[in-house]
C-alpha cells in the first residue's frame, strides 16, 4: 500500500476538498468532551490554529485515550470532514491515533493557559509550543525571508562578513573577547600584558559588533552588497531594546549619498513592514488581539506615510521646547536617547523620523565630516515604540580625512589597515546602514521586550538555553 502523505494542518484549514482521508502529526493543545466523544485541539506549528480531531471513545483503547493529553505528540489518521462547530472550516473524524511522546499532566510547564511572558523566558526551551512564539517565529522567519527577497530583487549581493574579528567596527569598546588561551595562567610578554602571539590567530581576537566594515570591502567592488548575521555586543545594557547578541542588516552601497541611504531605508522598512501585513495575517490578527491593540492599524499607518527628515540640531531644539521633564537631560552635543527619540516620533511628529547630522563626537570614526566640521553625515530612523531601529551613514571616502579622525580617536592604524587601502585604491563615495533584526521584529509584532522576540535571548547574566 502506498505510504501517506503527512499533511499540514495549514493546508488542510484551506482546503475545499474535504471528504478524504488525511495525515497529520502534531503536539495536543487540549483535549475535552465526555466519556463517547472527545475532542483534541492539534496544532503543528504551521499555523496559528489548530485543527480539531473528533474520536469516538468507544472506537479507541482506554490506555491510549489516557495517553493523549496537553503537550503529548501524536499522529492521527482520519477523515477530514466539514465542522459543524462554529469557527473552523473542518475537522478530523479520527481512525487511528498513535502517540509518539506522552506529556504528563503533572509536571508539563504548559499545561495551563495564559502564562506571563515573564515565566515563558524561563521555560525558553518550550515556549515555541505557545501560541504566541509560534506567532513570533513565523514572523520572524517571514521577515528574513522579505529581507534576502528585497535585496535580491534589487540586485545587491549577500555577502557574509565574520563573526570573529580583530577590529571593532563601532569603537564602542563593548566586545567579546574569543581565545584559547589558559585564563589561569595566559603567556605574558616582558612587561607583564597578554602575549596574544600564542593565541590561535597570533592576536587578539574579538566577537563582530558590526559586519560594516568587510560590508564596505565588498561594496567597493560588487557595488551593492548586504550582511545579515549575528553580532555580539557586552554593553551591561539590561533594557527591553538591548541583546548581548542581535542580528544585524547591513547593506552598504558604492555611489549612495546620505539621501540616497536614507531613501533605500524607508523603502526598505516599508517593503517589509507590507510584506508582513500581505503574509502573515494570521498571526498579526493574534498578536494584535492578544498583546498590542494598535498593531496593525499602525503597520499600516508606517507604509502608508512619508517619513520625517530633520537634522540632529532642529531635534535638539524641539526636545529643548518641550517643556518634557527627562530622565537625561538633552542639549546640543548630547546623545539622544530612547524617552528623547520617542518623544520626537510619537508625541512630535506622530511618524517615523530619519535624524541627520549627529555631532561627530557622539558618532563612529568612518562617517563623512559635513563642511561644518563639527557634524557627520549620520542618519538614524526612529521608530514608534521602539526609538532607533536604523543607524547608517554616508562614510569618509577621503583617506586624509579618515586618517585624521583614527588618529584622533587613537585608533591604530595597523587594526584596520585594510580598511584604508580601499580609500587609496580606487576609493568611491559610498553609504550604508544597520537594521537590528530583532528591533524590528519587536516593532511588526507590537511586542515590548525584545527578549520575546528573538528564540533563545542572550542578556546579561543570561544565556541559559
Ligand atoms: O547604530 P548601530 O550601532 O550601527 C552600526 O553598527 C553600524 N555599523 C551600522 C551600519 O551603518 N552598517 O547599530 C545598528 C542597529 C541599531 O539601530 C539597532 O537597531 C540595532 O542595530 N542594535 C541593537 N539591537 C539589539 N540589541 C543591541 N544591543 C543593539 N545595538 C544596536
Ligand atoms: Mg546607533
Amino acid at each position: 500500500m502506498e505510504k501517506m502523505q503527512q499533511a499540514k494542518i495549514r493546508d488542510l484549514l484551506k482546503t475545499k476538498e474535504t471528504g478524504k482521508e488525511c495525515l497529520v502529526r502534531g503536539w495536543v493543545r487540549t483535549k475535552r468532551g465526555n466519556k463517547n466523544i472527545n475532542f483534541i485541539a492539534l496544532n503543528d506549528g504551521s499555523v496559528i490554529h489548530s485543527i480539531q480531531v473528533v474520536v469516538e471513545v468507544a472506537q479507541f483503547s482506554e490506555e491510549l485515550l489516557k495517553q493523549i493529553t496537553t503537550g503529548a505528540c501524536i499522529e492521527v489518521k482520519g477523515t477530514l470532514v466539514d465542522s459543524p462547530a462554529s469557527g473552523q472550516p473542518v475537522e478530523i473524524q479520527a481512525k487511528e491515533i498513535i502517540v509518539f511522546g506522552t506529556s504528563d499532566p503533572e509536571t508539563y510547564p504548559l499545561q495551563k493557559k495564559g502564562h506571563s511572558l515573564e515565566f515563558l523566558r524561563e521555560i525558553a526551551h518550550l515556549r515555541p509550543r505557545t501560541n504566541t512564539f509560534g506567532a513570533i517565529l513565523r514572523i520572524r522567519h517571514a521577515m528574513a525571508f522579505a529581507i534576502h527577497k528585497y535585496f535580491n530583487d534589487n540586485g545587491f549581493y549577500y555577502l557574509h562578513a565574520p563573526i570573529i574579528t580583530g577590529s571593532d567596527a563601532e569603537g564602542a569598546g563593548a566586545l567579546f573577547r574569543v581565545s584559547i588561551l589558559d585564563p589561569k595562567n595566559p603567556p605574558l610578554k616582558p612587561d607583564g600584558s597578554v602575549d596574544f602571539s600564542e593565541d590561535f590567530f597570533g592576536k587578539e581576537t574579538k566577537l563582530t559588533v558590526s559586519g560594516q566594515l568587510q560590508a564596505e570591502l565588498g561594496a567597493l567592488a560588487l557595488s551593492l552588497v548586504y550582511t545579515f548575521g549575528p553580532t555580539f555586543r557586552a554593553e551591561n545594557s539590561n533594557t527591553p531594546r538591548h541583546l548581548a547578541e542581535f542580528w544585524m542588516i547591513e547593506p552598504e552601497m558604492a555611489f549612495y549619498d546620505i539621501v540616497d541611504n536614507m531613501d533605500l531605508a524607508e523603502d526598505f522598512l516599508k517593503y517589509l513592514i507590507r510584506y508582513a501585513l500581505e503574509n502573515c495575517m494570521d498571526d498579526l490578527e493574534f498578536l494584535n488581539k492578544m498583546y498590542d491593540i494598535e498593531l496593525i492599524e499602525r503597520l499600516k499607518f508606517i507604509t502608508e506615510n512619508d517619513f520625517i527628515r530633520l537634522g540632529y540640531t532642529e531635534a535638539v531644539d524641539i526636545l529643548k521646547a518641550s517643556g518634557q521633564q527627562w530622565e537625561f537631560p538633552v542639549d546640543w552635543g548630547t546623545d539622544l536617547q530612547a524617552e528623547h527619540e520617542r518623544y520626537l516620533v510619537e508625541q512630535h511628529f506622530h511618524k517615523p523620523v530619519i535624524l541627520t547630522d549627529y555631532p561627530k563626537e557622539i558618532k563612529a570614526f568612518y562617517m563623512k565630516m559635513n563642511e561644518d566640521n563639527k557634524t557627520v553625515r549620520a542618519m538614524d530612523v526612529l521608530f514608534p515604540k521602539i526609538g532607533e531601529i536604523i543607524g547608517g551613514s554616508q562614510r569618509e571616502e577621503n583617506l586624509e580625512r579618515l586618517k585624521n579622525r583614527i588618529h584622533e580617536l587613537g585608533i591604530p592604524e595597523k587594526d584596520i589597515w585594510w580598511y584604508l587601502d580601499t580609500r587609496k585604491f580606487g576609493t568611491a563615495p559610498h553609504s550604508g546602514f544597520g537594521l537590528g533584526f530583532e528591533r524590528l521584529i519587536l516593532f511588526v509584532t507590537g511586542m515590548s521586550n525584545i527578549r520575546d522576540v528573538i528564540p533563545f535571548p542572550r542578556t546579561p547574566k543570561n544565556a541559559e538555553f
